[in-house]
């Protein structure tokens, strides 16, 4: 998988190569990729289609990450510069788009139904990211607006991952489902836990600026919490937030630094973890009709890493 990774962000113009190889090379947990690869592991894991199909997947969410990181202004990503900072908006749009391409070379040999799943997939992780953008309509419930853009935007993906691994291994329908749901059901759980250290990890363990998504005005699970309580630390963060964290009068950073602060020490952040171990139980029981091998306890394994990562 990485061998053919590193082949696929190959360029005959060497400055593409850089920028396109400059997020693979600086590492990323691969989740996606592990997805598809456990989920092979129910049919045939040999089979043709299974590595490509991983390629495919981290190709395609590499893309999605150099155009998030525009869209959130982000200055580091897997513990380096974002494309965007080291480079330009520009520059990491068309390498978005570039690697778009090169996932799309590879799922064209899958066959039509992995092409089209995979498309579906794209058009529904970018609904997700407009619709974060455009926050909630007047009157809906901001929580219920946040589950559906993280259902969108992370975990659609992560179902595909499970959907074409054990797909492109030959699994039966049903198996094929199964991970699909479970992918789904984990994607979820993942976004809560990266929401989860965007406000209460070092950015040592993240490889991301912490208070990202705040400082852009998108407030994830913890922040919606915690601005259903009217304590005092509630109304300050309302302030900040409201202010575009000028409140105060010192200058925006430590405005977003006092916001993180508040949230770390608040009963929103714990009820946002009590959140992530549903979904994250949800996504473990999901395998239950599933025989027991060493590729489920993987994925079992990954349903308590989620919790585990923002502890
Ligand atoms: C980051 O995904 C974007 C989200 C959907 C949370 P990952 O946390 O999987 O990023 P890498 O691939 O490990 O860098
Ligand atoms: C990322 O969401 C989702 C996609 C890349 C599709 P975030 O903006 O919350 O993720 P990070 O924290 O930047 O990785
Ligand atoms: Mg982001
Ligand atoms: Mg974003």
């Amino acid at each position: 998988m990485e061998e053919l990774l590193r082949a696929s962000v190959r360029s005959e113009f060497s400055f593409v190569t850089e920028t396109s190889r400059h997020l693979v090379d600086a590492g990323g947990k691969r989740f996606r990729p592990i997805v598809v690869l456990l989920s092979a592991q129910f049919a045939d894991p040999h089979a043709a289609g299974v590595v490509p199909a991983a390629v495919a997947i981290e190709l395609t969410h590499l893309s999605t990450l150099y155009h998030d990181d525009v869209m959130d202004e982000a200055p580091r990503r897997r513990g380096a510069a974002s494309a965007n900072a080291r480079w330009t908006n520009t520059v990491a749009i068309l390498t978005g788009d570039y690697l778009f391409a090169r996932a799309s070379d590879i799922t064209a040999d899958l066959g039509p139904d992995a092409t089209r799943i995979l498309a579906r997939t794209i058009a529904t992780l970018c609904e997700g990211q407009i619709r974060e953008t455009v926050g909630p309509a007047a009157g809906q419930d901001p929580v219920a607006h946040y589950l559906r853009v993280v259902t969108e935007k992370t975990a659609s993906l992560i179902a595909t991952s499970g959907r074409l691994g054990a797909m492109l291994a030959g699994a039966d329908p049903i198996t094929v489902d199964t991970l699909a749901s479970f992918g789904e059901l984990f994607g979820v759980a993942f976004q809560l836990s990266d929401d989860i250290i965007d406000v209460a990890s070092d950015p040592a363990d993240s490889g991301k600026t912490p208070g990202t998504d705040l400082r852009e005005g998108i407030p994830t699970l913890p922040v919606l919490y915690a601005l259903q309580s009217d304590d005092r630390a509630a109304n300050r963060l309302r302030d900040l937030i409201t202010s575009d964290f000028a409140a105060g009068g010192g200058n925006p950073e430590e405005g977003v630094a006092e916001a993180i602060d508040l949230l770390r020490g608040h009963e929103g952040l714990a009820r946002a973890r009590r959140e992530l171990v549903g979904w994250s139980s949800r996504a473990r029981e999901c395998l239950a009709p599933l025989p027991d091998n060493a590729a489920k306890a993987a994925l079992q394994s990954l349903t308590d890493f989620v919790i585990d990562r923002t502890g």
